[in-house]
């Protein structure tokens, strides 16, 4: 059985959905493994690398997809649809929200699509957990470009010149790249402080060294879903929420927000109002922004200049890191295959009774299987 790593089409993406060490443990169990040329130069693994690992090199993704039956890949790769087997398993990060027209394409391709963001959150999945492991990286890189973009020290330091204050840096969503962030800023030395709507956030912030700052009203201690996962605020939830956060932003040197909603637009937590509250200098990240963002000023991809604050808007925080992104994103996808299919059958045999598969395929047979992710029409 033939495993495909592809090499992102999309240029801007330098992440590679395998490494020498998980091409190793996937032979081991038994799967011959074919590298596009050139996949993993952006995250410093070279073609020489994944021959020595046991991999066979294919000159392009026609090549390399050609028979394969299970693609691992980092984003999903429309362009290369063509060039799938039909039957052949797609494992990425999908992105199927709002994308079922390029989703009917893999189905009537015959694709059978898995996208690992839909992982649940139980303990058997967690080595399996993508948001997570590239949450968590994208949430340490978020400090680092804004004590770069900041251009001013992050800790005190006494000097015999004077006094340099530690930076204040304020959080805003403490899931998994949040409190990633608050570990990082505080180990950097700035005073950080931070907010979520989620009541379990509170004690996660403490625990950090860090201050939690939110309108803890009835609604905040009902704002958890079973799933852990933070819920749409009602209207009044939310200009109370401004209220707070409008004099808390405008004494702070540094912004990071991470605040995401599953399947719906990033809340709004910044409006240019509370940007122009702030001192000149001072720097906002947007982790959101390529889901609409938390901050009204933020463009993808883009490093704003609003009177004088800095928003940082870059897109794929965690391919900045690619090396140590993909490191960590491939053990995800190897770990995943084990349960996927069995490796000791000749054909592919996807162990569809898995409720972990179950839960990530999105097409399989010709069809949109998800029920999240119907037609409209098939909805209505
Ligand atoms: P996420 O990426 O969906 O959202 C980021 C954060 O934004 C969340 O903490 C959310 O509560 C917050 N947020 C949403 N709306 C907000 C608003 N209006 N104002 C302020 N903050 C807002 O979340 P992520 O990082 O994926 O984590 C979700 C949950 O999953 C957390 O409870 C986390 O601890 C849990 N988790 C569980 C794992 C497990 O294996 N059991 C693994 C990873 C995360």
């Amino acid at each position: 059985m033939k495993i495909a790593i592809i090499k992102e089409p999309d240029t801007a993406e330098s992440r590679v959905a395998g490494t020498p060490d998980t091409v190793k443990k996937l032979m081991t169990r038994g799967f011959e493994v074919c590298v596009e040329t050139g996949a993993g130069v952006a995250s410093a693994i070279s073609d020489t690398d994944f021959e020595a690992a046991g991999a066979s090199i294919a000159k392009n993704a026609s090549s390399a997809l050609k028979d394969a039956d299970v693609v691992l890949a980092v984003r999903r790769p429309d362009t290369l649809v063509k060039h799938f087997k039909s039957g052949a398993v797609l494992v990425c990060q999908l992105d199927p929200y709002g994308h079922e027209e390029a989703l009917q394409r893999f189905a009537d391709a015959g694709v059978m699509t898995c996208a690992m963001e839909l992982m649940p959150r139980v303990t058997r999945a967690q080595v399996m957990d993508v948001l997570s492991s590239q949450a968590n990286l994208a949430g340490y890189q978020a400090v680092i470009e804004a004590s770069h973009t900041y251009g001013r020290a992050l800790p005190m330091m006494m000097t015999a010149a004077g006094t340099v204050p530690a930076a204040k840096i304020f959080v805003m969503g403490a899931g998994v790249a949040g409190l990633q962030a608050i570990a990082t800023a505080r180990r950097m030395g700035a005073v950080v402080t931070a907010t979520d709507v989620r009541p379990a956030a509170k004690e996660q912030v403490a625990s950090l060294g860090a201050k939690f700052v939110a309108v803890e009203d009835d609604e905040f201690k009902a704002a958890e879903t079973a799933g852990g996962y933070a819920k749409e605020m009602s209207k009044e939830y939310q200009a109370k929420q401004a209220e707070l956060v409008a004099t808390h932003i405008a004494k702070q040197d540094i912004v990071i927000t991470t605040a995401l909603i599953p399947g719906r637009p990033a809340p709004r937590l910044i409006s240019a109002s509370m940007v122009e509250a702030m001192r000149a200098g001072s720097v906002i990240v947007d982790m959101a922004v390529e889901r609409g963002g938390n901050c009204e000023l933020a463009k993808p991809g883009e490093i704003v200049m609003h009177q004088g604050v800095l928003i940082v808007g870059k897109l794929n925080l965690a391919g900045e890191i690619a090396a140590t992104a993909s490191q960590l994103y491939a053990k995800n996808l190897a770990a995943f295959v084990e349960i996927l299919v069995k490796s000791e059958e000749d054909s592919l045999h996807v162990s569809l009774a898995d409720e972990l598969v179950t839960a990530v395929t999105v097409t399989r047979e010709g069809a949109i299987v998800h029920p999240q992710f119907q037609p409209k029409e098939a909805n209505a």
